[in-house]
């Protein structure tokens, strides 16, 4: 049986008629168009899904949408402050932390969740917090300097 369930979706209040069960990931793929949201797994085991709710990070495709019913959820394409970057955008632009792309949208949320909580975070906490998330590429090694630009202020 389908219900309404309203939510803000990068600062814009929305309102879905669907089923209870779909994964904010569907909804936010299929009915909203954004697409930044990566499907990887389905299961929770690659992160490529991340966004925030309520300024704490987590897979998209875990989460029911009756979950985000009244939540504040950001995604990669509410990220950026019109024309500025977000400043973990702009460190792994930086760094270029990324080779084909598809894991970065859901890595760069789990690591503005990461700061939310945690905003000088140290090594150990980044690998920590960042080691669910994958990427098929390896591009680990800039991945944790473009980290450490933004929590270390390092640019080494
Ligand atoms: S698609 Fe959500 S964790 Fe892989
Ligand atoms: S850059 Fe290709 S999966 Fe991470």
């Amino acid at each position: 049986m389908e219900s309404n369930f309203s939510f803000t979706v990068n600062g814009q209040q929305k309102t879905v008629t669907t089923d209870a069960q779909r994964s904010l990931l569907d909804v936010l793929r299929e009915d909203l168009q954004l697409t930044g949201t990566k499907y990887g797994c389905g299961e929770g085991q690659c992160r490529a899904c991340t966004v925030l709710m309520n300024g704490k990070s987590g897979p998209a495709c875990l989460t029911t949408i009756s979950e985000a019913d009244k939540q504040n959820i950001v995604t990669i394409e509410g990220l950026a402050s019109g024309d500025k970057l977000h400043p973990v955008q702009e460190a792994f632009l930086a760094e270029g932390a990324f080779q084909c792309g598809y894991c970065t949208a859901g890595m760069i949320l789990g690591v503005v969740g990461l700061l939310n909580e945690k905003p000088k975070a140290t090594d150990a906490e980044i690998l920590s917090r960042m080691q669910k998330h994958l990427c098929r590429c390896c591009s680990y090694p800039t991945i944790l300097k473009a980290i450490r630009r933004v929590a270390q202020g390092s640019k080494k």
